[in-house]
C-alpha cells in the first residue's frame, strides 16, 4: 500500500497526460504522440489505484484486469477498420453499465454511514450517476444495432414522442425526489429502480428517434454521455481522478457533437429531438431523376487523370471498405511526380466516424499537406479539371441543395458537380447510408467507374 500523497501526485501527472493526450489527437501529426500519453497516463492511474486505493479482494480485481484486458486485446485485434464506430457505441455502453452498477453498489454499501446534507448530497449522486448510465448504456446498445445494421436506420416517430419524452423527464424527476425522502428513512430501492426503468426507457427511444444521416451526432453525443457517466462515478466514489477524466470526455464529446452538428447544418436541440434522417422526409426513386449514367473503363479514367493539371479525390466510406487508401496513396504520387496537382477534399462526416478518412489517409502515408478539410476547397471546383469521387455518396449529393424534402436537405456537401469531369466508383447504384439516390451520378460532366474500388484503382494504377 503506498501513502495517500503518492496517490495524489500519480493522479494529477495522469491527469496532465489525459490532456497532453487530446491536445496530441487533435492533429494527425502528432496523434500517435498523443496516444501514447494516454497510455501512460491510465497506466499510472491503474497502478496509483491499485496500489494506494484498493485495500482487499485483490484476487477478484487481479481476475477482473485479466477478463476485461484479454477481451479488449482480442476485440481491438479482430476488429476491422469499417467496425469502428460500433466498438466505440459498445465501449461506450460499458462505461454506462459501470456507473449504474458503481451507483447501485454504492448505495448498498453497508459501511457507508451519512446523515443530513452529506446523505442527501451523496443521494444526488448515485441518482444522477445512474439516470446518465443507464440513458448511456441503452443509447449506446442501440446505437451499437443501427451501426452494424441489425437495426433499421430510419428514425422512429412515435406519434407525442415529445410529449413521450416530457413524461419521462418528469418522471424521472419526481422518482428522484421520493428517492432522496425514502433513503433518509431507510429505504429508497424502489424509486431508484424505477427511474433506471425510466433512463433507460429514454436512452432506447432517444436513439431510436434519430435517422441514418444524423447517426455521427448519436456516436459523439454518447462519447459525451459516457465521459458525464464516469464523472458522476467519480462523485460517488470521492475519487478527484475520475471526475477530472470523465469532465474531459464529457466536454470533448461535447464539443465534437456541436462540430458535428455543424458539419451536418443541424441543430443539436433537433437532432436529439429526433425525426431526421432515412423516414423523414422521401427518398427520391431513381426514375424521377433526369440524365443518364455513363459508364467509364480504368484505361479511360487513367487517361483523363493523366491529361489533368487539378486533380481532386474525394474519398467515402467505400474508400474504407475496399481498403484502397495505399493505391491511392500510389496513384496520387504517380500523378504528382508528373507535376499535376492532387488534392484531397475530406467531408466533416465521411466513413462511418469523425476523422475516418484522415486515419485511412494518414495510415497509408499521404502527405498531410495535401489533406484538406470541405471548406477549404470547396469554392475551388469550378477550376478543378478532374475529382475522382472514391466509395463516397451522401457527401457529394446535389439533392442536399436542391430537395428541401430529402432527409439530407441542408447538409453542406462537397460540389463536385461544379468541376469539369467527376469520375464515381462504386460497385453499383445503390444508395448511401442515408438511403437516397443521388442525382450527381447521372450529370452529364459524371462517370461511373463500377467495381470495388481497390480492384479498378489497382487497374487504373497500372494502367498510369
Ligand atoms: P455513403 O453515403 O455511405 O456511401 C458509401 C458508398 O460507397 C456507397 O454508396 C457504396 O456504393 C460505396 N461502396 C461501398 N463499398 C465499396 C467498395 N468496396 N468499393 C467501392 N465503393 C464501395 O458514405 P459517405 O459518402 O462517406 O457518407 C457518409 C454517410 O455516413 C453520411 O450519410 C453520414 O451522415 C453517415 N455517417 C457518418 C458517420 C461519421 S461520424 N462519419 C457516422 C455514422 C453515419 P455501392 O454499394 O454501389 O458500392
Amino acid at each position: 500500500m503506498i501513502n495517500a500523497g503518492i496517490v495524489t501526485v500519480s493522479y494529477i501527472a495522469a491527469t496532465i497526460l489525459f490532456i497532453l493526450a487530446l491536445g496530441g489527437l487533435a492533429n494527425p501529426e502528432t496523434a500517435r504522440r498523443g496516444n501514447w500519453y494516454g497510455v501512460a497516463g491510465m497506466t499510472i492511474a491503474l497502478l496509483a489505484t491499485f496500489f494506494g486505493v484498493v485495500t482487499g479482494n485483490y484476487t477478484a480485481l487481479l481476475i477482473a484486469l485479466l477478463i476485461g484486458g484479454s477481451i479488449g486485446l482480442i476485440l481491438a485485434k479482430r476488429i476491422q477498420m469499417t467496425q469502428m464506430p460500433e466498438l466505440v457505441a459498445m465501449l461506450h455502453s460499458l462505461v454506462g453499465l459501470a456507473a449504474v452498477l458503481v451507483g447501485f453498489a454504492s448505495f448498498m454499501d453497508p459501511s457507508v454511514h451519512l446523515a443530513g446534507v452529506d446523505l442527501t448530497i451523496h443521494d444526488i449522486e448515485t441518482y444522477i450517476g445512474i439516470l446518465i448510465g443507464a440513458i448511456t448504456l441503452s443509447g449506446s446498445v442501440i446505437a451499437f444495432g443501427k451501426l452494424s445494421g441489425r437495426i433499421g436506420g430510419s428514425p422512429l416517430t412515435l406519434p407525442g414522442r415529445h410529449w413521450f419524452n416530457l413524461a419521462l423527464l418528469l418522471g424521472a424527476i419526481w422518482f428522484g425526489r421520493e428517492f432522496v425522502l425514502q433513503s433518509a428513512a431507510g429505504g429508497g430501492m424502489t424509486p431508484l429502480l424505477i427511474m433506471t426503468g425510466i433512463a433507460l426507457l429514454f436512452g432506447i427511444h432517444m436513439v431510436m428517434a434519430i435517422g441514418g444521416a444524423d447517426m455521427p451526432v448519436v456516436v459523439s453525443m454518447l462519447n459525451s454521455y459516457s465521459g458525464w457517466a464516469a464523472a458522476a462515478t467519480g462523485f460517488m466514489l470521492n475519487n478527484d481522478l475520475l471526475i477530472v477524466t470523465g469532465a474531459l470526455v464529457g466536454s470533448s464529446g461535447a464539443i465534437l457533437s456541436y462540430i458535428m452538428c455543424r458539419a451536418m447544418n443541424r441543430k443539436f436541440l433537433a437532432v436529439i429531438a429526433g425525426g431526421f434522417g432515412t423516414g423523414g422526409g422521401k427518398s427520391v426513386a431513381s426514375g424521377d431523376i433526369e440524365g443518364e449514367v455513363v459508364p467509364i473503363d480504368a484505361q479511360e479514367t487513367a487517361a483523363l487523370l493523366a491529361n489533368a493539371k487539378e486533380v481532386m479525390i474525394i474519398p467515402g466510406y467505400g474508400m474504407a471498405v475496399a481498403q484502397a487508401q495505399h493505391v491511392v496513396n500510389e496513384i496520387a504520387a504517380t500523378l504528382r511526380a508528373r507535376n499535376i496537382n492532387v488534392r484531397f477534399g475530406i467531408h466533416p462526416v465521411a466513413g462511418r466516424m469523425p476523422g475516418h478518412m484522415n486515419v485511412l489517409l494518414a495510415e497509408a502515408r499521404v502527405p498531410y499537406d495535401i489533406v484538406f478539410e470541405m471548406d477549404e476547397v470547396n469554392s475551388d471546383f469550378p477550376d478543378v479539371d478532374v475529382s475522382m469521387v472514391i466509395g463516397a455518396n451522401d457527401i457529394v449529393n446535389p439533392s442536399a441543395q436542391t430537395d428541401p424534402d430529402s432527409p439530407i436537405a441542408g447538409m453542406p456537401v462537397l460540389e463536385v458537380w461544379k468541376g469539369h469531369t467527376t469520375i464515381v466508383l462504386k460497385r453499383s447504384m445503390a444508395t448511401g447510408y442515408a438511403g437516397v439516390q443521388n442525382p450527381l451520378f447521372f450529370k452529364e460532366n459524371t462517370r461511373m467507374l463500377f467495381g470495388d474500388a481497390k480492384e479498378t484503382l489497382d487497374e487504373v494504377f497500372k494502367a498510369l
